[in-house]
């Protein structure tokens, strides 16, 4: 991908793959909002991911179940209007795509339809390959998710790494292997073993996309608010903090009270 000229090229499903036949990584990262997506697009950011993580980070779900089709598409449609370059995938929420594939591909068409958004994400292996496959079909292009999906957190029980165990994980490189022959574009992997990430990345074609899966995968993504510091609690061994928004804003809030307080805050420059 390039930037010629001032003009910004748009990353497409096909740019994507072709950065993982030349060994280039692909950064992506999560976008709820019109001025946060806004930012990250300018600064060249691949792909921006309307994550379900907005149920938790945006919304303080303790889960990534409760958030609506509705509500996925209102965040997608404030990212899709802030963005010129990045591509823009949005996650299926719980609900929307298990049931069966009529009723997934009618919530991927919603999506596609009312915000303008470039590709959906969907969590599972065999368990949704009608799904994808119907969505597909239609002309929509899917991003696989494989390892940990928070979609299935009551299934599994905990947030620890998924398929240390031989049967877990040879069900990941199948599924990995089916993403990748039905026609996915790119697939997530998430908290897996790093030898196992890298072994999944070399047997398909699409680009994997890794979070707590080492440094093997074609591409890494965060969740915005945890690699900005916004969320101040969640501390996993993959994460690496760039800021710690949580203190400065907090810091600029305490300036502001004060001010506000003492009266130096509007001065005569500040007021008409
Ligand atoms: O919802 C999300 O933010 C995600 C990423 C963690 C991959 O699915």
């Amino acid at each position: 991908m390039s930037v010629t000229s001032g003009e910004f090229k748009r990353v497409t499903t096909h740019v994507i793959q072709a950065m993982k036949h030349r060994g280039e990584k692909i950064a992506m990262l999560t976008a709820y909002d019109f001025s946060m997506a806004r930012i990250l697009d300018e600064a060249g950011i691949d792909i921006l991911l309307v994550g379900d993580s907005a149920s938790n980070v945006m919304a303080g779900h303790e889960t990534t179940l409760p958030i609506t089709l509705d509500q996925m598409i209102y965040h997608a449609q404030s990212v899709v209007r802030a963005v010129h370059r990045a591509m823009v995938v949005v996650d299926m929420p719980f609900g929307s795509y298990q049931s069966n594939s009529e009723i997934a591909l009618k919530s991927a068409i919603r999506i596609m339809k009312e915000s303008g958004a470039h590709a959906v994400k969907m969590e599972g292996g065999s368990e949704v390959e009608e799904s994808i496959k119907r969505i597909l079909m239609a002309g929509i292009p899917v991003m696989g998710h494989l390892g940990l999906t928070p979609q299935s957190i009551y299934k599994f029980g905990t947030y620890t790494v998924r398929a240390k165990e031989d049967a877990e994980a040879q069900k990941l490189r199948e599924d990995a292997k089916l993403l990748d022959h039905i026609g996915c574009f790119a697939m997530v992997l998430e908290k897996i073993p790093a030898q196992l990430a890298k072994e999944v990345s070399e047997s398909v074609d699409i680009p994997t996309i890794g979070i707590g899966a080492g440094g093997h995968t074609d591409g890494q993504v965060l969740v915005t608010h945890d690699m900005v510091g916004i969320t101040k609690d969640f501390k996993p061994r993959f994460l690496r903090r760039y800021l710690d928004l949580f203190e400065s804003i907090g810091e600029a809030t305490q300036r502001y009270i004060d001010d506000v307080k003492s009266r130096d805050f509007p001065n005569e420059s500040e007021q008409y």
